[in-house]
């Protein structure tokens, strides 16, 4: 990545910290190879990013599979349990509430890249933060 101040703000640990979990260092495989920075360090953060009321699975109350269950039953009220509900579905009960709501630190290679201009870009603007007083610890 070359160093414009947005980089700079990136590797910042005073600033940004983003490169705490998005990491910019080259990654090396068992074999010693030498690959390109993954921007994620492949672990999983509850963030208490909120609802993103653009999201139209919030509408998929109405809308529903071949066997006239609805998509999402719940609407508007879905909270995404992110790793915990994965484990809750594989049957690792106890390891649900400590991973309730942790999303995996995603790669951020080509983030703006988009098929078009009705997909909304990944910002933090998009959706409906509270104030930061407000917002969760790390
Ligand atoms: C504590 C670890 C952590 C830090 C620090 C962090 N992120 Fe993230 N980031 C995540 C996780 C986890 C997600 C996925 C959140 C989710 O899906 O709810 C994410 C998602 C994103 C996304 C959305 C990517 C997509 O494909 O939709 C962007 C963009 C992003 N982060 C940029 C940043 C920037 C810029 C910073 C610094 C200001 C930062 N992140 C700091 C963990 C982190």
């Amino acid at each position: 990545m070359k160093s414009s101040r947005a980089s700079r703000f990136f590797d910042d640990e005073t600033k940004g910290m983003c490169a705490l979990c998005h990491v910019l260092d080259p990654i090396e495989d068992m074999a010693g190879n030498t690959w390109p920075p993954a921007f994620t360090d492949f672990t999983f953060d509850n963030l208490g990013v909120p609802k993103n009321p653009k999201n139209p699975f919030y509408k998929m109350d109405k809308v529903h599979f071949d066997d006239g269950t609805p998509i999402n039953p719940m609407g508007a009220d879905w909270v995404d349990p992110g790793l915990g509900g994965f484990l809750a579905s594989i049957g690792m009960d106890e390891y649900v509430a400590e991973n309730y709501g942790k999303h995996k630190v995603p790669t951020l290679r080509n983030v703006d890249l988009r098929p078009g201009a009705k997909i909304i870009e990944p910002k933090i603007e998009n959706m409906e933060m509270p104030p930061p007083e407000k917002m969760p610890k790390a």
